[in-house]
């Protein structure tokens, strides 16, 4: 293998500037030549391509965005699109393409290898909804992001003693909301993979309040429901005042934290050798402190699965 390919696709995430830099510093220690796709699977087809040197990737592991762009690509979901993306990588002389993002870019990774192109898949998502790893990159900077912001919001929320909805992304996942209502102390935590109880949050802002708690934090990630009217309706069942702050896209941007980049350094180099070693379809995992690699397939075929025993003790030190 001489030349590879790198791009980034979906919704961008905090770390994967780091993740490029990795990937072409690596290719390029070991001689291989390294090709930088534009605005995702977009530029594929397109043959929107510049080659990398190392220096290109300088002074970009701090940045949150990407570098190369991104784009969530419609075009690249028919066959036609592929095989002209396919023409060009050939047309090109890539031999293989390292794609970094989260389940749609997986989704078209695995089709692009199976219509012959070696693919590595990146798992690069604030979500950290793809199964088999235990990380995506962008999720810790996410997190650390959204604590932020539920302790500036206790601040005005103790000073007003009032109730605080606060919205956080995660399409279909509650792992963001999880994480950083555990880390941020929130009284309850409303997420799409447990069923909707307003009774146990009044009960929990009651409980609170009994026992001298000056505010109520509730995080709620998107994919549940409708946050105003979720607002609403507890405002009206508890007789509190509450209001509602939605995170939304401030949540997508921002300096990678350290250990973001350390992952985004680790996949990215993992995934250059796995092209080096003749490995296709799979995807970079971590697993503890451990990077690994497995099949596009099972981040693809199963659901990542939340992690229950923290939601239980959200609840219990919440009291
Ligand atoms: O990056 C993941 C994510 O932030 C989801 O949590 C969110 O629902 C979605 O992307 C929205 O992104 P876009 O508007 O770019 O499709």
């Amino acid at each position: 293998m001489k030349r590879i390919a790198v791009l980034t696709s979906g919704g961008d995430a905090p770390g994967m500037n780091a993740a490029i830099r990795s990937i072409v510093r690596t290719a390029i220690f070991h001689r291989l030549e390294v090709i930088g796709v534009k605005r995702g699977y977009c530029g594929l087809i397109e043959g929107d391509y510049a080659k990398m040197n190392l220096g290109s990737v300088s002074d970009v592991i701090h940045r949150g965005g990407t570098i190369l762009g991104t784009a969530r690509c419609r075009d690249f979901f028919n066959e036609e699109g592929r095989q002209t993306a396919l023409l060009k990588m050939r047309q090109a002389r890539i031999e293989g393409l390292i794609a970094i993002g989260g389940d749609g870019t997986f989704n078209g990774a695995a089709k692009l290898d199976n219509s012959g192109m070696p693919v590595i898949a990146v798992p690069g998502t604030i979500d950290n909804d793809i199964a088999c790893t235990d990380r995506t990159i962008g999720f810790d900077t996410v997190i650390n992001t959204v604590l932020d912001a539920i302790n500036k919001i206790r601040d005005t929320a103790t000073s007003h003693e009032r109730i605080f909805v606060i919205e956080v992304m995660g399409r279909n996942s509650g792992a963001i909301a999880l994480a950083a209502g555990l880390a941020g102390g929130a009284e309850s935590i409303l997420i799409p993979e447990i069923p909707l109880n307003l009774e146990q949050v009044v009960s929990n802002i009651k409980r609170g309040i009994a026992r001298g708690k000056r505010h109520s934090i509730i995080v709620l990630a998107e994919g549940l429901a409708n946050s105003l009217d979720i607002t609403k309706q507890i405002e009206a069942m508890a007789q509190l005042e509450t209001r509602l702050t939605i995170l939304g896209y401030l949540q997508r941007g921002g300096t990678p934290t350290a250990q973001d980049r350390i992952l985004a350094s680790r996949m990215g180099a993992e995934a250059v050798y796995m092209l080096l070693r003749g490995e296709r379809n799979k995807m970079v995992a971590s697993k503890g402190d451990m990077i690994t690699s497995v099949d596009i397939e099972c981040a693809l075929l199963q659901k990542k699965e939340l992690n229950f025993q923290d939601y239980k003790l959200a609840g219990i030190l919440s009291r």
